[in-house]
């Protein structure tokens, strides 16, 4: 891990200290941005699918602000594969940008300029690789 990763790794830490599992929240915010997304979660009764794709893109934020042995190849592989489920790929890379307007509100002035920074540039070569 390097200082990006480390710096997100904290915002993590206090967001979950502050709101638990943040994943419910995301969503809500996803499916106000973007309702036609929702229906494409039919077949997730639990959640369960929901709260796995949110896990899998934040190891992807930390490997991206880390080592990249894998996130950018998986991203691309991914918006292909939600392109199959109907997720356009001008979409897809608006996820991340949707979990971090998130993460920010919830820390409130708790997210710090460092925290900030580190994900916005995650936000911005997601879309590049999109
Ligand atoms: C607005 C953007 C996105 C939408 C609307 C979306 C939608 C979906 C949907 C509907 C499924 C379930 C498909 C099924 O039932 O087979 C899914 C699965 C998945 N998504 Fe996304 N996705 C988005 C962005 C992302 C991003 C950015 C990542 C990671 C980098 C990601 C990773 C995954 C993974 C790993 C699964 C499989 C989870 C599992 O099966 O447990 N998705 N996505």
């Amino acid at each position: 891990m390097n200082e990006l990763s480390d710096v997100m790794e904290q915002s993590l830490e206090a967001l979950v200290e502050r709101a638990g599992d943040p994943a419910p929240i995301v969503y809500a915010r996803l499916f106000a941005r973007y309702p036609e997304m929702e229906a494409l979660f039919i077949r997730d009764l639990d959640g369960a699918v929901r709260g796995e794709m949110l896990t899998k893109a934040i190891e992807c934020a930390l490997d991206l602000a880390g080592p990249n042995t894998y996130a950018a190849n998986f991203i691309r592989c991914e918006v292909v594969n939600h392109e199959g489920v109907g997720v356009p790929s001008d979409v897809f890379p608006r996820f991340y940008e949707v979990a971090v307007d998130t993460f920010a509100e919830l820390l409130g002035v708790d997210w710090t300029p460092a925290y900030e920074a580190a994900w916005r540039g995650i936000v911005a070569r997601v879309a590049a690789l999109a």
